[in-house]
Protein backbone atom coordinates (compact mmCIF):
# COMPACT_ATOMS: atom_id res chain seq x y z
CA UNK A 1 0.00 0.00 0.00
CA UNK A 2 1.42 3.74 -0.63
CA UNK A 3 2.09 5.83 1.80
CA UNK A 4 -0.70 9.32 2.02
CA UNK A 5 2.25 11.24 0.05
CA UNK A 6 2.57 8.96 -3.02
CA UNK A 7 -1.05 8.01 -2.52
CA UNK A 8 -1.76 11.49 -3.08
CA UNK A 9 0.58 11.82 -6.07
CA UNK A 10 -0.90 8.44 -8.07
CA UNK A 11 -4.69 10.22 -7.56
CA UNK A 12 -3.29 13.26 -9.51
CA UNK A 13 -2.23 10.67 -12.56
CA UNK A 14 -5.32 10.90 -15.21
CA UNK A 15 -4.97 7.55 -16.53
CA UNK A 16 -4.93 8.77 -20.32
CA UNK A 17 -2.03 6.72 -20.96
CA UNK A 18 1.39 5.97 -20.35
CA UNK A 19 2.73 7.65 -16.88
CA UNK A 20 6.40 8.37 -16.53
CA UNK A 21 7.39 7.93 -12.30
CA UNK A 22 10.81 10.25 -12.64
CA UNK A 23 13.01 9.28 -9.70
CA UNK A 24 10.95 6.46 -8.99
CA UNK A 25 13.54 4.13 -6.67
CA UNK A 26 11.34 1.00 -5.70
CA UNK A 27 8.91 1.73 -8.16
CA UNK A 28 6.04 1.83 -5.45
CA UNK A 29 3.99 4.40 -7.25
CA UNK A 30 4.33 2.87 -10.67
CA UNK A 31 3.46 -0.05 -9.57
CA UNK A 32 0.49 0.82 -7.78
CA UNK A 33 -0.16 2.49 -10.47
CA UNK A 34 -0.61 -0.60 -13.16
CA UNK A 35 -2.31 -2.56 -10.25
CA UNK A 36 -5.08 -0.44 -9.75
CA UNK A 37 -5.62 -0.68 -13.52
CA UNK A 38 -5.88 3.17 -13.22
CA UNK A 39 -2.49 2.94 -15.99
CA UNK A 40 -2.30 0.45 -18.55
CA UNK A 41 1.82 1.05 -19.16
CA UNK A 42 4.05 2.83 -16.97
CA UNK A 43 7.98 4.12 -17.46
CA UNK A 44 9.89 3.98 -14.41
CA UNK A 45 12.96 5.78 -14.56
CA UNK A 46 16.01 7.12 -12.29
CA UNK A 47 19.34 8.47 -12.96
CA UNK A 48 21.00 5.68 -10.68
CA UNK A 49 21.54 2.09 -11.72
CA UNK A 50 20.74 0.81 -7.21
CA UNK A 51 16.88 2.13 -7.76
CA UNK A 52 16.75 1.01 -11.14
CA UNK A 53 17.59 -2.67 -9.63
CA UNK A 54 15.07 -2.15 -6.79
CA UNK A 55 12.57 -0.98 -9.28
CA UNK A 56 12.71 -4.55 -11.50
CA UNK A 57 12.32 -6.44 -8.04
CA UNK A 58 9.04 -4.60 -7.05
CA UNK A 59 7.74 -4.69 -10.53
CA UNK A 60 8.83 -8.45 -10.71
CA UNK A 61 7.35 -9.83 -7.67
CA UNK A 62 4.38 -7.88 -8.08
CA UNK A 63 3.83 -9.92 -12.30
CA UNK A 64 3.30 -6.37 -13.62
CA UNK A 65 6.71 -6.28 -15.72
CA UNK A 66 5.44 -6.74 -18.63
CA UNK A 67 3.45 -3.27 -18.32
CA UNK A 68 6.91 -1.78 -17.66
CA UNK A 69 9.90 -0.07 -19.02
CA UNK A 70 12.45 0.52 -16.58
CA UNK A 71 15.27 3.46 -17.81
CA UNK A 72 18.02 4.97 -16.60
CA UNK A 73 17.87 8.80 -17.11
CA UNK A 74 18.75 11.96 -15.78
CA UNK A 75 15.15 13.73 -15.14
CA UNK A 76 13.24 13.13 -18.97
CA UNK A 77 16.16 13.02 -20.96
CA UNK A 78 16.18 9.84 -22.43
CA UNK A 79 12.57 9.19 -22.08
CA UNK A 80 10.45 8.61 -25.23
CA UNK A 81 7.69 11.41 -25.29
CA UNK A 82 5.16 8.77 -27.71
CA UNK A 83 2.24 8.98 -25.28
CA UNK A 84 3.42 9.53 -21.62
CA UNK A 85 0.68 11.62 -20.87
CA UNK A 86 1.66 12.26 -17.17
CA UNK A 87 4.81 12.66 -15.55
CA UNK A 88 5.19 12.33 -11.72
CA UNK A 89 8.51 13.95 -10.38
CA UNK A 90 8.23 13.16 -6.71
CA UNK A 91 10.25 12.78 -3.51
CA UNK A 92 12.93 15.33 -4.38
CA UNK A 93 14.02 19.31 -3.99
CA UNK A 94 12.67 21.78 -6.01
CA UNK A 95 16.18 22.92 -7.33
CA UNK A 96 16.35 19.06 -9.27
CA UNK A 97 12.46 18.85 -10.31
CA UNK A 98 13.52 22.46 -11.50
CA UNK A 99 16.83 20.91 -13.43
CA UNK A 100 14.43 18.38 -14.81
CA UNK A 101 11.95 20.28 -16.33
CA UNK A 102 14.55 22.95 -17.74
CA UNK A 103 15.97 19.95 -19.53
CA UNK A 104 13.23 18.48 -21.64
CA UNK A 105 11.23 19.99 -24.08
CA UNK A 106 8.71 17.97 -24.95
CA UNK A 107 6.76 18.32 -21.60
CA UNK A 108 5.76 21.65 -23.45
CA UNK A 109 2.75 20.37 -24.23
CA UNK A 110 -0.32 18.69 -23.09
CA UNK A 111 1.26 16.44 -20.50
CA UNK A 112 -0.26 16.75 -17.00
CA UNK A 113 2.49 16.85 -14.41
CA UNK A 114 2.69 16.04 -10.96
CA UNK A 115 4.95 17.43 -8.87
CA UNK A 116 6.31 16.85 -5.48
CA UNK A 117 9.17 18.97 -4.02
CA UNK A 118 10.46 17.68 -0.47
CA UNK A 119 11.75 21.56 -0.57
CA UNK A 120 11.98 25.17 -2.03
CA UNK A 121 8.92 24.70 -2.62
CA UNK A 122 8.22 28.28 -3.60
CA UNK A 123 11.33 28.53 -6.00
CA UNK A 124 9.12 25.93 -7.69
CA UNK A 125 6.36 27.70 -8.26
CA UNK A 126 8.37 30.81 -8.99
CA UNK A 127 10.24 28.77 -11.99
CA UNK A 128 6.89 27.30 -13.23
CA UNK A 129 4.88 30.02 -13.37
CA UNK A 130 7.87 32.50 -15.06
CA UNK A 131 8.46 29.88 -17.93
CA UNK A 132 4.45 29.03 -19.11
CA UNK A 133 3.22 26.54 -16.77
CA UNK A 134 0.14 26.71 -15.00
CA UNK A 135 -0.27 25.38 -11.07
CA UNK A 136 -3.96 23.46 -11.62
CA UNK A 137 -4.36 22.28 -8.20
CA UNK A 138 -2.70 21.44 -5.01
CA UNK A 139 -2.96 19.38 -2.32
CA UNK A 140 -1.24 19.03 1.55
CA UNK A 141 -0.59 15.88 2.71
CA UNK A 142 0.06 15.26 6.46
CA UNK A 143 1.96 11.91 7.22
CA UNK A 144 4.05 11.51 10.51
CA UNK A 145 5.42 14.37 11.99
CA UNK A 146 5.70 16.19 8.72
CA UNK A 147 3.24 18.10 5.55
CA UNK A 148 4.12 17.18 1.83
CA UNK A 149 2.71 19.51 -0.82
CA UNK A 150 1.87 17.88 -4.07
CA UNK A 151 0.70 19.76 -6.96
CA UNK A 152 -0.81 19.19 -10.76
CA UNK A 153 0.73 21.26 -13.35
CA UNK A 154 0.58 21.40 -17.38
CA UNK A 155 2.38 24.00 -20.00
CA UNK A 156 -0.10 26.51 -21.23
CA UNK A 157 2.82 28.72 -22.65
CA UNK A 158 1.71 32.08 -20.40
CA UNK A 159 3.55 33.86 -17.49
CA UNK A 160 2.01 34.88 -14.65
CA UNK A 161 3.13 36.94 -11.61
CA UNK A 162 2.94 34.88 -8.52
CA UNK A 163 1.33 37.07 -5.30
CA UNK A 164 3.99 36.52 -2.29
CA UNK A 165 1.58 34.22 -0.28
CA UNK A 166 0.72 32.09 -3.25
CA UNK A 167 4.42 31.66 -4.13
CA UNK A 168 4.75 30.59 -0.15
CA UNK A 169 2.25 28.67 0.17
CA UNK A 170 0.93 27.65 -3.10
CA UNK A 171 -3.03 27.66 -4.16
CA UNK A 172 -4.33 25.63 -0.90
CA UNK A 173 -8.27 24.23 -0.18
CA UNK A 174 -8.17 26.72 3.15
CA UNK A 175 -11.73 25.32 4.15
CA UNK A 176 -9.73 21.67 4.52
CA UNK A 177 -8.65 21.38 7.89
CA UNK A 178 -5.30 19.66 7.05
CA UNK A 179 -4.44 22.55 4.96
CA UNK A 180 -5.52 24.53 8.25
CA UNK A 181 -2.98 22.49 10.03
CA UNK A 182 -0.28 23.13 7.57
CA UNK A 183 -1.01 27.09 7.91
CA UNK A 184 -0.83 27.25 11.37
CA UNK A 185 2.42 24.78 11.46
CA UNK A 186 3.81 27.63 8.86
CA UNK A 187 2.73 30.74 10.95
CA UNK A 188 6.19 30.43 13.41
CA UNK A 189 8.07 29.77 10.62
CA UNK A 190 7.24 33.16 8.80
CA UNK A 191 7.32 34.77 12.07
CA UNK A 192 10.60 33.75 12.90
CA UNK A 193 11.84 34.89 9.49
CA UNK A 194 10.47 38.22 9.62
CA UNK A 195 12.20 38.73 13.36
CA UNK A 196 15.23 37.30 11.91
CA UNK A 197 15.13 39.66 8.79
CA UNK A 198 14.12 43.14 11.00
CA UNK A 199 17.25 44.96 11.02
CA UNK A 200 19.43 43.49 7.75
CA UNK A 201 16.53 43.39 5.04
CA UNK A 202 13.41 44.84 6.67
CA UNK A 203 11.29 45.34 3.39
CA UNK A 204 11.26 41.07 2.84
CA UNK A 205 10.78 41.16 6.96
CA UNK A 206 7.36 42.76 5.74
CA UNK A 207 6.60 40.25 3.27
CA UNK A 208 7.05 37.41 5.62
CA UNK A 209 5.33 39.38 8.38
CA UNK A 210 2.28 39.95 5.55
CA UNK A 211 2.58 36.13 4.69
CA UNK A 212 2.25 35.22 8.26
CA UNK A 213 -0.88 37.52 8.97
CA UNK A 214 -2.80 36.54 6.27
CA UNK A 215 -1.90 33.12 7.57
CA UNK A 216 -3.44 33.97 11.04
CA UNK A 217 -6.84 35.19 9.18
CA UNK A 218 -7.42 31.96 6.87
CA UNK A 219 -6.56 29.49 9.65
CA UNK A 220 -8.75 31.33 12.30
CA UNK A 221 -5.27 31.50 14.73
CA UNK A 222 -3.79 34.11 17.13
CA UNK A 223 -0.47 35.26 16.25
CA UNK A 224 -0.69 37.92 18.98
C1 LIG B 1 13.99 10.08 -2.22
S1 LIG B 1 13.82 9.15 -3.68
C2 LIG B 1 12.12 9.38 -4.05
C3 LIG B 1 11.50 8.12 -4.56
C4 LIG B 1 10.03 8.26 -4.96
N1 LIG B 1 9.87 9.07 -6.14
C5 LIG B 1 9.23 8.83 -3.81
O1 LIG B 1 8.76 9.96 -3.92
O2 LIG B 1 9.08 8.14 -2.78
C6 LIG B 1 14.61 10.14 -4.92
C7 LIG B 1 14.95 9.34 -6.15
O3 LIG B 1 15.19 10.27 -7.21
C8 LIG B 1 16.30 9.86 -7.95
N2 LIG B 1 16.83 11.02 -8.64
C9 LIG B 1 17.51 12.08 -8.11
N3 LIG B 1 17.83 12.97 -9.08
C10 LIG B 1 17.33 12.47 -10.23
C11 LIG B 1 17.35 12.91 -11.59
N4 LIG B 1 17.97 14.03 -11.94
N5 LIG B 1 16.75 12.14 -12.52
C12 LIG B 1 16.13 10.99 -12.18
N6 LIG B 1 16.10 10.51 -10.91
C13 LIG B 1 16.69 11.24 -9.96
C14 LIG B 1 17.23 9.24 -6.90
O4 LIG B 1 18.17 8.37 -7.49
C15 LIG B 1 16.23 8.54 -6.01
O5 LIG B 1 16.01 7.21 -6.40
Amino acid sequence: MLNKRLRACADFVSGRGIACDVGTDHAYLAAELLKSGKCREVIASDVAEGPLMAAERTLNQAGLMSKARIILSDGLTQIPPDNVTDVVIAGMGGETIVHILSSCEWIKSDVNLILQPMTKAALLREWLCSNGFFIIEEKIVHDGRFFYTVMRTSYTGENFQLSDFNRELGFQDWTDEVVKDYGRFRIAHYKRLSSQMAEAQPEKAEIYRKIAEELAEKTGEDTK
